[in-house]
Formats: C-alpha cells, sequence, structure tokens
C-alpha cells in the first residue's frame, strides 16, 4: 500500500488571506500534484492534512477541486484551521465519507488500512481542539478491533514539534484525552498531521506521527524557547511517501519537487 502524505496548500481563489502564503500558491500546488500523479508506482491514496485552502470560499474549494483532478485515487483530507465546515463538506462530500452533523470525522477503508480522520477546526482561530463528541467517537472507533494498520489523520499535532511557539498554536484542548485514548490502543497506528508549515518526524506515545510540509510557505527550523514564531524560510519542498503493509511495517520516504 502507497500513500503519499501532503499538507497545507492555502489554495486561494481571489487573494490571500495569509500574508505567508506565496502569490503563486496554486501554481505550486499544481506542480505537487502533477508530480503525485505521475509517480511511479501508482499511489493508492492521498493523505491531505489540512489547511487545503486558504480561505474557505466555495470558490477556494473549487479551484482545488480542481488542482487535485489529475488525481485517480481517494484523496482523505482533514480541515485545517483555514478552511470551513459548509464549504468543505459541500465541495468534497461526494467522495469523502464525512459524518453526518457538525463535525467533518470520517472513517474510510482502503485494502487492509483503516483512515480515520479527525476534525480539530476552531473556527476563526488558529489554534485546534478535539470537542468530547470527537474524542467519543476516536474512543469507539479505537475500541473495535483492527484489521490491520490505522492511519489517524488531523491538522494539528497533538505531539510536539519543539518549535515552541508554534506548539502553543497546536491541539490545545483535548490532547490529554486522546492520550488516554491512545495509550489503550495496541495495533499499528501512524498519526499524520500538518499546521506546522516544516516537515517533522516524531514517535509519541508509541506511535509513528509526522508533519508534512507546506508548498505554500515554510518557516525555519528554531529549536530555541522563544515567544516568537520563526520566520519564513526558503528550502526543497518535498512530501512523504508512506509504504504500508499488512502488519504495520512502515517505510518512510521523501519525494523532493521543485517549485520554482
Ligand atoms: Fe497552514
Amino acid at each position: 500500500m502507497l500513500i503519499a502524505h501532503i499538507s497545507d496548500f492555502h489554495v486561494f481563489h481571489d487573494r490571500a488571506e495569509t500574508p505567508l502564503v506565496r502569490p503563486d500558491a496554486t501554481r505550486a500546488a499544481r506542480r505537487v500534484v502533477e508530480d503525485m500523479a505521475q509517480f511511479s508506482p501508482g499511489f493508492d491514496a492521498v493523505a491531505f492534512t489540512g489547511d487545503l485552502t486558504d480561505g474557505g470560499s466555495a470558490e477556494d474549494y473549487g479551484l482545488l477541486r480542481d488542482v487535485l483532478s489529475p488525481l485517480k485515487v481517494p484523496v482523505f483530507a482533514v480541515p485545517g484551521n483555514h478552511d470551513k465546515r459548509t464549504t468543505l463538506r459541500s465541495t468534497f462530500g461526494d467522495s469523502i465519507p464525512f459524518e453526518e452533523g457538525h463535525f467533518l470525522n470520517y472513517e474510510a477503508h482502503l485494502g487492509f488500512l483503516r483512515i480515520l480522520a479527525l476534525d480539530t477546526l476552531i473556527e476563526g482561530r488558529s489554534e485546534g481542539a478535539l470537542a468530547p463528541a470527537s474524542l467519543d467517537w476516536l474512543a469507539g472507533k479505537l475500541a473495535l478491533p483492527a484489521r490491520g494498520p490505522t492511519l489517524l489523520l488531523l491538522h494539528h499535532p497533538p505531539f510536539p514539534s519543539s518549535i515552541a511557539s508554534l506548539d502553543r498554536a497546536a491541539l490545545t484542548v483535548g490532547r490529554e484525552e486522546m492520550v488516554e485514548i491512545l495509550r489503550a490502543y495496541r495495533a499499528p497506528l501512524f498519526i499524520l498531521a500538518g499546521h506546522i508549515h516544516r516537515p517533522f518526524q516524531a514517535v509519541w506515545n508509541g506511535a509513528y506521527c509526522a508533519v508534512a510540509g507546506s508548498p505554500a510557505f515554510q518557516i525555519a527550523l528554531d529549536l530555541a524557547v522563544s515567544e516568537h514564531e520563526p520566520g519564513q524560510v526558503s528550502e526543497p519542498y518535498a512530501y512523504y511517501v508512506y509504504r504500508i503493509d499488512e502488519t504495520g511495517s512502515f517505510t518512510v520516504h521523501t519525494r523532493f519537487v521543485a517549485l520554482d
């Protein structure tokens, strides 16, 4: 099973709401998608961990749909803090099996792989939360016997990046409760996230964790304890390529894409 992991495209139709987003974010996104579409052997699916668009308008999602159209495999997306639930649901509800109700959580299956997608969006805020209803949903899903490995997708990392200012704006509500749920789970679990705009990997509560980078803008590596958000940096962009087998064996590669 071959999975691509992308994040934080921040595609916008009219103008970017986020000053750091590159003016040609759509062109950069198209380059990444073109590379994924041509990758051989083909991917079985794409995990897209939020900030799909920069503003969340219907026009933004319409443009994103067009950007993603070369991909002929399922794209499992979760909302980021720049997304909007209503327009995301209405644009992608035909291809993503969102649960009914307020939150955009969902479960999907791809062969032996189970995908659990979590909605951590607090509309209008940068940081994220797992509401009690979403925690209950996750606990219920993980209480069922697993047939194989599980990919857990969410935008706001519950695990630390060690970039202090960004960790304060990551998953701030429901994190401890999530740890309790994960600690009781014994089968292979991989947690994929975004939000930090800098790729990194971690092992947290026994699970492999990764944040995918962003083609829209990247932030510098600054591990000093600081109040200030690290500045922008221009570094080569790569998305992750995961090969997963039924036993939970997991290989990670970085696939570099020239954006300029
Ligand atoms: Fe973002």
